[in-house]
């Protein structure tokens, strides 16, 4: 057995973990009704690295191969408690119902459990998300007095379950574009802008904000900027808490990620990478909005640049063409179409196509990335790991990183990087796969081989 003989020291999942997310829609309540659903035994975890994936640990021939929730503490299913804010009131049962993800079977199969977790009213603010209009929403005369009512929810909420620790995800909607200003230039200045109600600080930053001064982790689902700024980095340092970002990497983004890296292991060049989608469900109609579009729209396109490294590649992508468009659609609901035209060119320069054309159900694919963060999140705190998360970038479209580097979007090499940061947490070898080296000389004798140290 190899390990690194260096087990971090990890403080032990005891007692209830509840989970806020700012925003009940399809997402959230995919996550919350299908967490139960497997609980009760009645559904697979389908999706979800934590509960269903292996990790290799040591040499192959060790055949060790356990389970990541085996090998690793995290918080089980069952100490799963919900909680969390929206503008339209209710219960998670009528949210869930409303977004039409999960069939009617499904739903009443956990009707109670889901009209149990109340609907707190949100923090919201109308230029940030133009298409809703809010039925229940908090009143205030400042963006702190905001963050102070967010922070008395917590702690109730905290206090009603039991629990010493929670875990916060935005899982509300894409709000408008806005570009990192002095405001969000500091701790400091930041705090000033709460007190002096600044437009610029968006109602996604007063959740997080709330959620780090009571000592919870955050993950944005959505590709706002919300934690992606140095006064939250200067706030999750000071306080000792990991953060996550930004926006779950699901359903076309998931395969351009897989199939950009492809295109530059085998040097095929690139002419042009056309994106479109259709859907219909809520999350449509908000991105239908110019505003919130081009928070999307940001997103989605960073991916290929790093991916491809034009500046090392000139000659293969210096000069694509690359679009992506949503179109708000609403027959389609949840269940999102994507079409993905690439052209791309081979040997002498001569032309070819890829056609991709991805039927998936947008929550479907997100809930397990939510499930994973939380679970993750909570570990991350456990183990004592503050700041940015960039081993999380598996889940994300559009990765935080430190200022200094640029973010890994491949997601073969993002995986790695997750399993080989467990191991190292663990105390187990990282993984390199260089494999045992055959060689044979000239004079014909059988091949020998060689053992490097990883395997
Ligand atoms: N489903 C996916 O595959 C996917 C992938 C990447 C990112 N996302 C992002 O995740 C988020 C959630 O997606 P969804 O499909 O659940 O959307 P949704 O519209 O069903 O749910 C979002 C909810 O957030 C609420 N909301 C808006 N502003 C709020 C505020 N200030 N406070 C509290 N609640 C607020 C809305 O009322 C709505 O109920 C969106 O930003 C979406 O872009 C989703």
């Amino acid at each position: 057995m190899s390990t690194n003989n260096s087990k971090k020291k990890i403080n032990k999942a005891e007692g209830p973990l509840t989970v806020f997310t700012p925003g009940i829609g399809a997402v959230s309540t995919t996550f919350m009704a299908g967490v139960e659903l497997i609980r009760k035994g009645l559904r697979e975890p389908v999706g979800s690295l934590t509960q269903m994936s292996a990790i290799r640990l040591g040499k192959r021939t060790e055949k060790r191969n356990p389970l990541i929730k085996d090998f690793v503490p995290l918080a089980p299913l069952e100490n799963l408690k919900f909680a969390g804010w929206d503008i339209f009131g209710g219960t998670a049962y009528e949210a869930a119902k409303k977004s039409s993800v999960l069939s009617g079977n499904d739903l009443e199969l956990v009707k109670p459990f889901l009209k149990g977790i109340e609907v707190m009213p949100a923090v919201f603010e109308q230029n940030y998300v133009k298409r809703l209009r809010p039925k229940v929403i908090k009143k205030a005369k400042t963006k702190m007095e905001f963050a102070e009512q967010l922070r008395d929810d917590i702690r109730a909420t905290m206090k009603r379950h039991g629990s010493k620790r929670g875990v916060m995800a935005w899982c509300g909607s894409t709000e408008v574009y806005i570009e990192e200003s002095d405001v969000h230039g500091s701790l400091r200045n930041f705090e000033k802008g709460l007190a002096k109600n600044d437009p610029r600080i968006a109602p996604s930053m007063v959740y997080a904000y709330a959620a780090l001064k009571e000592g919870i982790p955050f993950a944005n689902g959505a590709p706002n900027l919300t934690v992606d700024m140095p006064a939250m980095h200067e706030l999750a340092a000071k306080e000792g808490l990991p953060i996550a970002g930004k926006d779950f990497k699901t359903g076309q983004t998931l395969l351009k990620t897989v199939l950009a890296p492809m295109l530059k292991a085998r040097m095929l060049g690139l002419n042009g990478w056309f994106s479109a989608n259709i859907l219909g469900n809520q999350d449509g109609e908000v991105l239908d909005e110019p505003g919130s579009f081009k928070t999307k729209e940001v997103s989605k396109l960073s991916v290929l640049e790093h991916i491809l490294q034009p500046h090392l590649y000139p000659r293969l992508y210096s000069d694509y063409y690359h679009k992506v468009r949503i179109n708000y659609y609403p027959p389609r609901g949840d269940d999102k179409e994507s079409w993905d035209n690439i052209d791309i060119f081979g040997w002498l320069g001569y032309p070819m196509q890829i056609k991709v054309n991805f039927l998936c159900r947008d929550s479907i694919l997100a809930a397990p990335v939510l499930l994973d963060l939380v679970l993750f999140l909570d570990f991350a705190h456990r183990a004592g790991l503050s700041g940015i998360q960039e081993w999380l970038s598996f889940y994300f479209k559009s990765p935080m990183c430190a200022p200094d580097l640029y973010p890994e979007h491949d997601l073969f090499i993002q995986l790695t990087k997750l399993k080989n940061y467990l191991r190292y947490l663990m105390g187990e070898e990282l993984i390199t796969h260089l494999g045992v080296e055959y060689y044979s000389d000239t004079s014909g004798r059988r091949p020998t081989h060689r053992r490097s140290p990883n395997k």
